[in-house]
């Protein structure tokens, strides 16, 4: 297998908006980037993945782009992305950038132009269609709510956005608009970035006519997914792309790919295919959706025998033939100590450090979101009015309009609104956790910041930080941490994940309780004998006079054996 620096690397991504306010106006932005840049350093990760911080009007966080070239004067200027830039090169760092090929905002002036006329020049930049009997075009249903198609009086059309109406999809089939946005990834090339994490890139091809969707047995929102998703295009213009483009730097590539087993995302990473580096699939965060056809929303617990079927199949298929990218939350998912942990305490600790094991052991690139690094919760909100994400607001009026009672809708909110992770990175347990000098920030910190932030974190030996520090130190130690062919262990039982890595004369065993119960651990002579092993790390002292043939595990506890042989 082809080693590479970003097979070897770290990724901590920062949502900007929410990370650091260094003027004092409630909203994160660049300067308090760089104000936190030795807190990354000493965490130790490779690279930043920073989400959009282009000009926009906001609407959905910056992924409403309305100038590629400009950085929006919330987060700072051009002047302070080039010392931003810098200072992470001189740190050994690198910087990936998150970038919206799939639509621009409405305030885009190519919308602009494209909205006045049906012959102005930049018409075809974006998808327009007639209506049908008296509605819209055809019956596919936005991420957001409601119909893909708004409706523009000044031409009497439609023009389709996948996600807020604020949102208008560009047309990929116009060689003017791949053009532009070829020059325009390699403008940011030439500045020196080091990647690209590429939103919503599975969605840029569209079917052939934009038929209906015909299987309404699924809600709305998924039902015309495989209209607008993975198509073939997709992989044509991407492969153009790395021809033109890509493929003259030495840089890092992800691409948000959802709605995709391993064997199609090969299509995305196989070594062979000259597209991105790496895709994050979706399958595990849909493993507390009630089922295949039901939206984000409708919730059910998740199992541990299907998250280890989902997560081995990923390890194995792509092992020796693309690259995985592992993560457990991001801006839009809950909180991985939330849903895959166990928030409450004494637990949220150990079940923090055991999933930031699991994490970092499997094969692929580990993504750290902001805050996980100190085991940052949920958050709930009483009142619909603290929320602030265009995804939850909609999905609230759409249900309160369908006669949902309030209760109900604003469980499904506490459980898996976008806004979970977009509560302000908690720096200590001052007013407003640090993060700014404001009265108030633009969505409301965690009342849990006095408990749960960063100097805390840092103070304390055995905090999760510190948990975190080591475990990216032994992936740089140990090449089996990064390289190492993957074997699931033990895949009916329902509390524990166990799984073996080799490479070459190294073998790893890593041990997970992800309950709270303490089942006994059942040592696999088989795959690893208990002799001459060294434990790397655990968030939980050895006992005195183990029986590791037969080790009754702690609430949440981890452990990573390693052997050589
Ligand atoms: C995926 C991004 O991660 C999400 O935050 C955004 O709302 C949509 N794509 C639309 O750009």
């Amino acid at each position: 297998m082809k080693r590479t620096w970003w097979k070897e690397s770290v990724v901590y991504q920062i949502y900007p908006i929410s990370f650091k306010d260094s003027n004092g106006d409630g909203v994160g932005d660049l300067r308090g980037i760089l104000s936190k840049l030795d807190y990354l350093q000493d965490l130790g990760v490779d690279v930043v993945w920073i989400c959009p911080i282009y000009q926009s009007p906001g609407h959905d966080n910056g992924y409403d782009i309305s100038d590629y070239y400009k950085i929006d004067p919330a987060f700072g200027t051009m002047e302070d992305f080039d010392e931003l830039l810098e200072g992470l090169h001189a740190r050994g760092m690198k910087l990936m950038m998150d970038l919206v090929l799939n639509h621009t905002s409405d305030e885009h002036p190519w919308f602009l132009e494209s909205r006045k006329s049906k012959d102005n020049p930049k018409r075809d930049y974006y998808i327009w269609r007639k209506g049908k009997n008296g509605g819209p075009p055809n019956n596919w249903e936005s991420y957001f709510s409601g119909s893909v198609w708004e409706y523009d009086e000044r031409t009497d059309e439609y023009y389709l956005h996948l996600y807020s109406k604020h949102q208008p999809d560009l047309n990929w089939e116009n060689p003017a608009v791949i053009r532009e946005l070829h020059d325009m990834v390699k403008w940011w090339l030439q500045k020196g970035v080091d990647g690209f994490r590429f939103d919503a890139i599975a969605h840029i091809a569209k079917a052939k006519g934009l038929p209906d969707a015909d299987n309404p047995q699924q809600t709305p929102t998924v039902r015309a997914y495989e209209l607008f998703s993975n198509l073939d295009d997709v992989h044509t213009l991407l492969q153009d792309l790395y021809d033109n483009v890509l493929y003259y730097y030495d840089i890092m590539t992800v691409g948000e790919t959802s709605g995709l087993g391993p064997e199609e995302a090969l299509c995305y990473v196989g070594d062979d295919r000259r597209e991105l580096n790496m895709t994050f699939q979706f399958e595990h965060m849909f493993l507390d959706a009630a089922s295949a056809g039901s939206g984000k929303w409708d919730v059910v617990p998740w199992k541990l025998t299907d998250l280890k079927e989902v997560i081995s199949r990923w390890q194995t298929v792509l092992h020796g033939r693309g690259w995985n990218a592992n993560y457990l939350c991001n801006h839009d998912q809950p909180r991985a100590v939330s849903r895959f942990g166990n928030d409450q305490e004494p637990y949220r600790i150990p079940s923090a450090k055991m999933l930031a094991t699991f994490l970092h052991m499997l094969e692929g690139t580990p993504y750290i979101y902001q805050g996980e690094e100190i085991g940052m919760t949920n958050v709930v909100f009483d009142s619909i009015d603290d929320y602030r994400d265009v995804e939850t607001l909609n999905y609230y009026e759409e249900q309160r309009r369908n006669g949902v009672p309030e209760a109900d809708i604003m469980r499904a909110i506490h459980l898996k609104s976008r806004d979970n992770a977009r509560t302000p990175m908690q720096w200590d347990a001052g007013p407003q956790a640090g993060f700014t000098t404001a009265e108030s920030a633009w969505i409301r910190v965690n009342p849990n910041h006095e408990r749960i932030n960063v100097e805390e974190a840092i103070r304390n030996p055995d905090s999760i930080y510190h948990y975190y520090k080591e475990l990216i130190r032994l992936r740089k130690e140990h090449a089996v941490i990064v390289y190492g062919a993957y074997e699931l262990l033990l895949p009916d039982h329902p509390q524990i994940y166990a799984f073996t890595r080799k490479l070459e004369k190294s073998r790893l065993l890593v041990i997970l309780n992800f309950s709270s119960e303490e089942p006994v651990f059942e040592w696999p002579v088989e795959a690893m004998e208990p002799e001459d092993i060294e434990l790397l790390i655990s968030n939980y002292a050895p006992q005195e006079h183990e029986d590791l043939l037969n080790l009754p595990l702690r609430p949440y506890e981890a452990r990573v054996y390693l052997k050589r042989y």
